[in-house]
This record gives C-alpha cells, structure tokens and sequence, in this order.
C-alpha cells in the first residue's frame, strides 16, 4: 500500500478546494486500484470538503491538531472539532509549523499524544536542514527529532506509525533529494521507529516530501523504501497532482 498526502497549506478558498477535489475524484473515476489518499485542505475548507469526499476514496486530514481534544487554547482547532469535520488523518510537526511557527519537538509531542488517542492517525514530518545536511549529520538529527518527538508514546495498534521524511530544503525549493539519500534516510528511520517503539516493521511507513510532482513521483514510488509522497505545490495544480496519482496506481499495479 502506498500513501498520497495532498497538503495545500495556507491556499484556496471554499470554493477552490472543493473544485480541486472534484477534480481529485475525476482523476481516479474508474481505477481499481487506489493508493491511500488524503487530501489536507485549509481548516476552513475542511466542512465543505467534507461533503464531497463521503463515501468516495479520498481521505480527509488537517494540517495541524490542537494540543487537546478542546478547552482553553485560543487560535487552536481542538482534535474533537477534527473528528466533527471528518478528518481521518493529521500532519503533525511540519517544518513550516516547526521553524515559522517555533514548533518544539516537545509541543509536537503533545499534539502527537492527543492525536494518538483519537480516531485521527497522525503523520509525523521530520527533516534536515542543508546545513545540517552539508555537515554530515542528516541522520543523527533526524533520529534525535524522531526520539523526541515520539518519545515513548504507546501506539495504538489500530493506527500505522506513519513518519513523513521532509528534507527543508527541498520544501518548495524545486529541488527534491535524490533517491539514494531518501531511501538510505526511510531505512534508517524505519530502523529506529521499529526499535524504539517496539512495533512490526509492517506496522511502519515512512513517506516522501519536499518538491514532489508529476514528472519525479514514479521515481520515488517504484523504491520499497518509499511508502507514498506528500506533496505541497504539485497538489495545488490537478494536471500535475493526477499525474502523481497515476504513477502510485502505475507502482502499486505493478507489485501486485
Ligand atoms: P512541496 O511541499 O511539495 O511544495 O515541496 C511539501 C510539503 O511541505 O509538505
């Protein structure tokens, strides 16, 4: 099973998300063979989306989680009013979230727990930066973002640990990682995740991020390293998106 992730961060209104997932679902008319897709629009869109993808195959997520399931948290969306609106999944830790928004390891964690004891399944984004990259050391920071992050959380068996490997510089940079440094990295982390948490290597997708479109997705798909994509740009534009989600349908028919 592969992943795709739509996250169309702070873009369209009402009326252009729900036109975006029409077009989602007209791309996949037809197709027997589905990756798990999920589409994570604006909270403001989340209602009326909603409604379009009830009983369809897309999944419905957010883009962040509220700290609890509701109270005192001024600028929050609470994770009950996520499971109100339909959300299935939820992005946690994003670099934007992370370095913008001055996110700590430690708040992630926070959300993660709340997360974990919903009906949401989180996707956990982790990633280096160039310099750290530069400096050899992409592998030890990620890992150590992963332990704090996770910290000894106990997952619920009934949810995927589901980490996405965000480099930050390929986030929106039109530079996506080479192959080779993803799936060394996905090995990598589905080693710790799988030791640290003490759950089947089954249990553990590690998915792709950072300059993701059309062109470069069946390149990273077809590696079983990679259990799926999210995508930011490439998901705002339907023609490129299809394309994306016809080269996991093209891997996923070919290893079945
Ligand atoms: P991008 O963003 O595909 O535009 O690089 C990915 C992300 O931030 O999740």
């Amino acid at each position: 099973m592969k992943y795709v992730i739509a996250n169309w961060k702070m873009n369209l209104g009402i009326r252009e998300s729900v036109a975006l997932v029409r077009g989602v679902l007209r791309s996949v008319q037809g197709r027997d063979v589905l990756p798990t897709l999920v589409v994570c629009p604006s909270f403001t869109s989340l209602a009326e989306v909603n409604k379009l993808v009830t009983r369809t195959h897309l999944k419905l997520g957010a883009q962040n989680a509220g700290l609890d399931r509701a109270g005192a948290f001024t600028g929050e969306i609470g994770i009950t009013q996520l499971e109100d609106v339909g959300c299935e999944y939820a992005i946690l830790g994003h670099s934007e979230r992370r370095h913008v928004f001055g996110e700590s390891d430690e708040l992630v964690q926070q959300r993660l727990k709340a997360v974990l004891g919903s009906k949401l399944t989180p996707v956990v984004c982790v990633g280096e930066s160039a310099q750290v990259r530069a400096a050899g050391k992409a592998e030890s920071t990620v890992i150590a973002q992963l332990k704090q992050t996770l910290g000894k959380l106990s997952w619920p068996k009934s949810k995927p640990v589901l980490i996405a490997y965000e480099p930050i510089w390929a986030i929106g940079s039109g530079q996506a990682a080479k192959v080779s440094d993803i799936t060394d990295m996905h090995a990598v982390i589905r080693e710790f995740v799988q030791t640290h948490l003490k759950v089947s290597p089954e249990r553990v997708k590690v998915i792709y991020g950072g300059s993701v479109t059309g062109a470069n997705a069946h390149q990273f798909l077809r590696e079983p390293e990679v259990d799926g994509l999210l995508c930011g740009g490439s998901s705002l534009k339907i023609n490129d998106f299809a394309k994306v989600i016809s080269a996991a349908c093209e891997v996923i028919e070919a290893q079945t």
